[in-house]
């Protein structure tokens, strides 16, 4: 008999109640939940009654922030001590949202935002980056990470668009996979899939607001990625908080039972997000009691709840089973699962893998992350070769994002919603300013705040400072939060910002728009005529020297938008609309009508192409479509550039998207070079989901298009 049967069996219910309960730090920290006492120091009576007697099985979190990897192994050691001292000593699982590297560890080198990330098109670089992040965590002693997000963000208003690959499929399925890679290869670490499913598109753009996504577009554009995770190897599967179509996903028998099990074939774990058994009662009201909302939780099919705060999960499992209304079968069935995984990862051997691991290298790991962030910097406009700048200008820097940590890392920054950034990050990450003034020549460089993310204007001396510079460059865009704190009631930049523009404008100096931000803020109001702008999505601790080196012409931009970026709030489009979205009626508004289209990123230098080739246009529905195209770099620098494959389904039962990305890949090509970049797409990825909500895949034609050249082709049979 295995090990995990075996310890099954000698198992009291109390025990494996205690194995599917997840509790935050706060609760065996000196203090009060939400409020811990800092410096955070673990309480041997809270300890003792919530490992030891109430045999709770997972914790989370940091409680105060981030932590050094040393005080992190000394608190992984005080609490697998606990839960050794109880009768079998299962060790505890402990997890981190280790989002763009392990930013819950002090002294970790932190990259782009996934959003940022997916802008890069480098699938490798992004599996190295997760697999850093991994070990980085693991350091510390903690082996499952809470990432990657495999959530598609397709509302640019929705307040964790940054936390996700940006709004397309074939991206998010690629990126997910690089990243949930580049964590599974790492061994001892675990990732988690979140936030399943469809979490990314509430009606509202409000975060856990309800959503209305009807199954056939669950099927076709949020379930991908999923799929693409698990069959990466992820292990484990974080619900989604909100509710789809009426009924909550933590009380969803369809979503995590029937879909995720019986269809997906997922055997691993299943986690709540923060509180949400409880919340099926207090928030979403379909269950009548914590007690009832457990049983309807546990029966959707959850197998760990993050109840963050309290153990009276554990507690109503028990009462639950003893009374015949939960089978106690279906408690080990969530019981297995929870101890394989902790099995897998070595726990019941080294129950913290942070001692004796390798150290850090952060002059490597910085390289990496100072790669990832140029790479992931999207040049929008550069008229008239505004950019790189001529040298020895004088130059004005204003805005509230250019001497801003937070603005460079975003939210999961040492805390939460990373409001302590400015104050913990290490003093050897420079802000922007600090960088471009570093590279530029302090003389030339000065600077205005204007207005800070208060909105409260600090404009003093801005005009002499105006009337003093050769060129502006205006940095705007946002500073840190997530989730719920981070919805907003209008896409535009703040008030505060628009009225900078104003007295910027009133200068009529040459200037350079820099916007750092999670979500594409419109622009369209601002006052002014940008001749170049630039974005970056939280860059992370290498984003300041990225930012400064492509404003200097050191490094060459090649970030393509991984979102459409829209010109109003009302137009929130993604690109893969339907042809009824893209449209002049007689002349009438298209409702698709963004400020930057998808997949768009200007170079320092021109790429061309020519020579696209099919090897077939005639494609059975189970064959390959094999492609070639010839990519030369015509300009007189060398470049990276992301080639982008899309196709178009030119009739269909279901009306077709315009353009689909069915693949892309980054190739960097010297001045003058030309390269042959190859693809092979199976000609079945070009399905749709018809309203049997089964792959449908039309005979017909259909048109594959790379750069400014298409070429038609037919599925026949
Ligand atoms: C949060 C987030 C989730 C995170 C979890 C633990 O509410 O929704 O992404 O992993 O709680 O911090």
């Amino acid at each position: 008999m295995s090990r995990i049967e075996d310890l099954l069996q000698r198992m009291t219910l109390a025990e494996k109640a205690g194995q599917m309960t997840q509790v935050t730090l706060d609760t065996i920290s000196y203090g009060k939940p939400y409020k811990v006492k800092n410096p955070l120091r673990l309480s041997p009576q809270k300890l003792k009654k919530v490992i030891e007697k109430k045999l709770v099985g997972s914790v989370l979190n940091v409680g105060t922030h981030a932590h050094t990897p040393a005080r992190w192994r000394e608190l992984i050691d005080e609490i697998q001590a606990a839960a050794a001292r109880t009768r079998l000593g299962i060790p505890v699982l402990y997890g981190l949202d280790t989002i763009h590297g392990a930013n819950y560890v002090m002294g970790s080198t932190l990259f782009p935002q996934q959003l940022g990330l997916a802008a890069t098109g480098n699938t490798e670089l992004v599996e190295q980056v997760f697999s850093l992040a991994a070990r980085d965590t693991l350091r510390a002693g903690v082996p499952w990470l809470f990432a990657p997000v495999a959530d598609l963000g397709r509302d640019p208003r929705w307040p964790r668009l940054w936390e996700a690959f940006g709004e397309d499929v074939q991206i998010t399925k690629d990126m997910t996979v690089a990243a949930t890679k580049g964590i599974e290869k790492v061994e001892g670490a675990a990732s988690c899939l979140k936030h399943f499913l469809g979490y990314g598109y509430p009606q509202s753009g409000m975060d856990r607001t309800p959503a209305w996504i009807p199954e056939r577009q669950l099927r076709e554009y949020y379930l991908p990625p999923f799929v693409s995770g698990l069959a990466a190897g992820s292990p484990s599967v974080m619900v989604n908080s909100g509710e789809i179509n009426g009924e909550p996903v933590h009380a969803s028998k369809f979503l995590l039972t029937d879909l995720l099990r019986g269809e997906l074939g997922f055997d691993g774990v299943v986690v709540t997000d923060w509180e949400d058994v409880i919340y099926l009662h207090t928030r979403h009201r379909v269950a009548d009691s914590y007690r009832s909302a457990v049983k309807i939780s546990i029966e959707a099919g959850i197998d760990m709840s993050m109840t963050a705060m309290d153990t009276d999960f554990a507690d109503h499992i028990v009462d639950l089973v003893e009374s015949g209304e939960l089978p106690e079968a279906r408690i080990d069935e969530s019981v297995r699962r929870i101890l394989r995984m902790k099995e897998k990862l070595g726990l019941f051997e080294i129950p913290n893998p942070g001692h004796d691991f390798p150290a850090a290298k952060p002059k490597k790991d910085l390289a990496l992350a100072t790669k990832a962030a140029e790479q992931s910097i999207v040049l929008l406009k550069n008229k008239r070769g505004a950019l790189p700048l001529k040298k020895q200008q004088r130059i004005l820097v204003v805005g509230p994002t250019a001497n801003s940590k937070r603005s460079l890392h975003g939210g999961w920054t040492y805390t939460w919603q990373g409001e302590k950034t400015d104050e913990l990050d290490p003093s050897e990450h420079p802000t922007f300013l600090a960088a471009f003034r570093s590279e530029y020549g302090k003389k030339n460089v000065r600077y205005v705040q204007g207005c800070n993310h208060q909105d409260e204007l600090k404009m003093k001396k801005l005009k002499d400072k105006l009337k003093w510079a050769d060129r502006v460059i205006l940095c705007l865009g946002e500073s840190s939060y997530t989730e719920f704190f981070g919805s907003l009631d209008d896409l535009y930049l703040s008030p505060g910002q628009e009225e900078l523009s104003v007295q910027v404008a009133k200068a009529k100096k040459p200037t350079t728009l820099l916007l750092l931000q999670g979500r594409p803020r419109c622009i369209s109001r601002l006052k002014g005529k940008y001749d170049s702008i630039l974005t970056a999505f939280y860059p992370g601790h290498g984003g300041a020297t990225a930012l400064s080196g492509v404003l200097t012409g050191r490094v060459n931009p090649s970030g393509r938008l991984p979102l459409t970026y829209p010109r109003s709030p009302n137009s929130l489009i993604p690109y893969d609309h339907k042809s009824t979205e893209n449209q002049e009626l007689q002349g009438a508004k298209s409702a698709f009508d963004p400020e930057f289209e998808f997949g768009y990123g200007l170079s320092y230098t021109d790429f061309s192409y020519r020579k696209l080739k099919l090897k077939k246009d005639v494609v059975g529905q189970n064959d390959k479509l094999k492609v070639s195209v010839k990519v030369k770099n015509t300009g007189r620098r060398s470049g990276g550039h992301v080639v982008q494959l899309y196709t178009r389904t030119h009739f269909a039962a279901i009306t077709p998207s315009v353009r689909r990305l069915r693949a892309f890949q980054r190739i960097e090509l010297q001045a003058g070079e030309e390269r042959t970049v190859t693809f092979s797409i199976d000609v079945a990825d070009l399905a749709y989901i018809g309203l049997d909500q089964q792959p449908r895949l039309e005979d017909g034609k259909y048109s594959l298009m790379i750069g400014d050249l298409e070429k038609d082709f037919m599925i026949a049979g």
